[in-house]
């Protein structure tokens, strides 16, 4: 029987994800909040140029889940997630940017139905309904408790992407959320391609204490890593040396970023831990005051 996904939120990544699920054969929905654009993305379908090239990948686009889907991928920004209003007893995976969300999702649809994890596909947003395909990159997940794995991981392979099971997708989203940390708002606040923190000492460093920091929180809540965060966010630097962070991408769009998620929630859990974070405090401060200029 054909399978059915949604995809919520038609930004870089929820285009591309949506694209691919449908150009596989799968039924696919894009769910945007805005009646209009939805119609408009209805009729022009979905373009994708770069790593992946799409035509006017049609699908469709809708402001309402249809009944019996087998998948809700989540691809929002971080900040939209408590909003979401979602259909009962359907696998939820979330590949957000950020901490909290699965811990919201599973408030919201019970955490058996909560898988999370996090994609290193990079994508730069066009236009409407169009986006860049910039690099491939791994897609990790895993049940947030007990939900079942196995019709998600087919979905993720029939559309063709690198993906993985793991036992510990809050080690993978915090591993992201730390990454991020170094990069994004470093990225956002000199207006950078990724790559141009590595080729400044100054910047190279400031990124290295920022992971440090993030790791030292994460160790609070008891996630240990098998490998240096710092080496890990250099290699996505390089990785991703021409790419425009998601945050910056914001920036210049005048959209609210997703700090709150990122640097946000590792200063607000540095502090319950009692763990000192005055580089992200910085940071923090310096790209929320970006965000009212
Ligand atoms: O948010 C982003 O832009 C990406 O997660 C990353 C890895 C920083 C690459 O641009």
């Amino acid at each position: 029987m054909t399978k059915k996904v949604a995809v919520i939120g038609p930004g870089a990544l929820g285009c591309l994800f949506a694209a691919r699920f449908a150009h596989c054969g799968i039924r696919t929905w894009l769910i945007d909040y805005l009646p209009e654009r939805a119609a408009m993305l209805t009729k022009t379908g979905i373009t994708v140029e770069g790593t992946t090239t799409l035509q006017r990948e049609q699908l469709t686009v809708t402001t309402s889940f249809p009944a019996g889907l087998d998948l809700i991928v989540v691809l929002t920004k971080a900040y939209a997630t408590g909003g979401l209003a979602l259909p009962p007893d359907t696998p939820v995976l979330t590949l957000q940017n950020g901490l909290g969300n699965a811990e919201k999702l599973a408030l919201m649809v019970g955490s058996a139905n909560v898988l999370a994890g996090a994609t290193s596909e990079a994508v730069t947003w066009l236009d409407v309904g169009c986006v860049r395909h910039v690099a491939p990159g791994a897609t990790i997940f895993g049940a947030w408790t007990t939900c079942d794995t196995d019709t998600p991981m087919f979905l993720l392979q029939k559309a063709g992407f690198d993906a993985a099971v793991t036992e510990a997708p809050g080690s993978v989203i915090w591993e992201k959320a730390a990454i991020n940390a170094g990069i994004n708002p470093l990225t956002a606040l000199l207006n950078v391609p990724n790559g141009v923190l590595l080729q400044r000492q100054e910047t190279r460093q400031l990124m290295r204490d920022l992971v440090v920091e993030a790791t030292k929180v994460a160790g609070a809540e008891g996630y240990r890593f098998g490998h240096s965060l710092v080496e890990r966010a250099e290699q996505v630097c390089e990785n991703t040396r021409d790419n425009i962070s998601s945050m910056l991408q914001d920036v210049r769009k005048g959209k609210r970023t997703e700090i709150e998620a990122i640097s946000g929630e590792i200063l607000r859990r540095g502090q319950e831990a009692l763990l000192p974070t005055p580089r992200t405090r910085v940071v923090y401060q310096l790209v929320r005051a970006l965000e009212r200029v």
